[in-house]
């Protein structure tokens, strides 16, 4: 059983998000709070997914730490929500608009995936997107990147980051429990990869385009330590060989998981979805 903590955290987001920056500064911005645009659509149905699967986990233990790791993804999506509220407020009723229309569309695909597509599809999409964020979680850990407020939304990313670290095993071994074909992982999980990204860059692009701003296109630039490394923890999920259970958790991350236990409320009870 992995050790996996509750906690029931809730952050304020007063302060304005500031786009006054250039426009390599608001490339970098703007993925993650495109990410966290997808946050209230894709962490519930990650959970309506185990919900499926708890009732054919023949493994108490994993059973139980399904249970948590739906429980951590809805204290997510719900910080995540608060801060989109802010968001869509900053960029006035048009943009707020095009991001609800993307927003119907990613939820009407979820949507679409709980009640149409087989537990293994669902199971690999979310270990394909647990694989892909908690390399890039890892990555940010081991460079220091949560340390400050360097993000919109400030303390919101450490936690999150950390939790994801936290229960990095859950979905992968409910998949190899209840699915197992590694092949299906990979081509599966990487079109969940591409699937997810691509709404990513929609709200991205809508963001943009809301400030009256063009994204700078990607360039040859020569790859951060972080983003390195990042890509060679992302490179190493598609090993049969995979398993996060043997990761080395960078130093920081049980010191900040402590921490957000220590603020956070006693919280034992299941988060419901949606
Ligand atoms: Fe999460
Ligand atoms: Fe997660």
């Amino acid at each position: 059983m992995a050790e996996i903590t509750v906690r029931k955290i809730r952050f304020s987001f007063e302060r304005p998000i500031d786009f006054d920056v250039p426009d390599d500064q608001l490339a970098a911005m703007l993925p993650p709070l495109g990410l966290s645009m997808t946050m209230p659509y894709l962490e519930p149905y990650l959970i309506r997914t185990m919900k499926v699967a708890i009732k054919q986990i023949r493994d108490p233990a994993l059973a139980e730490d399904a249970r948590r790791f739906s429980q951590q993804e809805g204290h997510h999506f719900r910080n995540h929500a608060t801060l989109n509220e802010q968001l869509r407020r900053q960029f006035g009723d048009a943009t707020a608009r095009r991001l609800l229309e993307v927003e119907d569309a990613l939820e009407a695909d979820y949507q679409r995936f709980s009640r149409g597509k087989p537990l293994r599809f669902n199971l690999a999409y979310a270990e394909g997107f647990e694989a892909m964020t908690c390399a890039g979680a890892l990555a940010a850990a081991e460079h220091g990147a949560f340390e400050g407020e360097s993000l919109p939304g400030g303390e919101l990313w450490a936690w999150h980051m950390a939790e994801e670290i936290e229960h990095r095993t859950v979905a992968f071994q409910v998949y190899e429990h209840l699915v197992g074909s590694y092949l299906y992982r990979i081509l599966r999980g990487g079109w969940a990869q591409w699937h997810y990204l691509s709404y990513i860059r929609r709200f991205a692009r809508c963001m943009a385009q809301g400030l009256g701003r063009e994204l700078p296109k990607p360039t040859r630039r020569e790859r951060s330590p972080m983003e390195r490394d990042a890509l060679r923890r992302y490179r190493s999920t598609w090993s049969p060989a995979y398993d996060p259970a043997k990761i080395d958790l960078p130093d920081g991350v049980q010191a900040l998981l402590d921490r957000y236990s220590a603020v956070a409320e006693a919280a034992t009870g299941p988060v419901p979805a949606g």
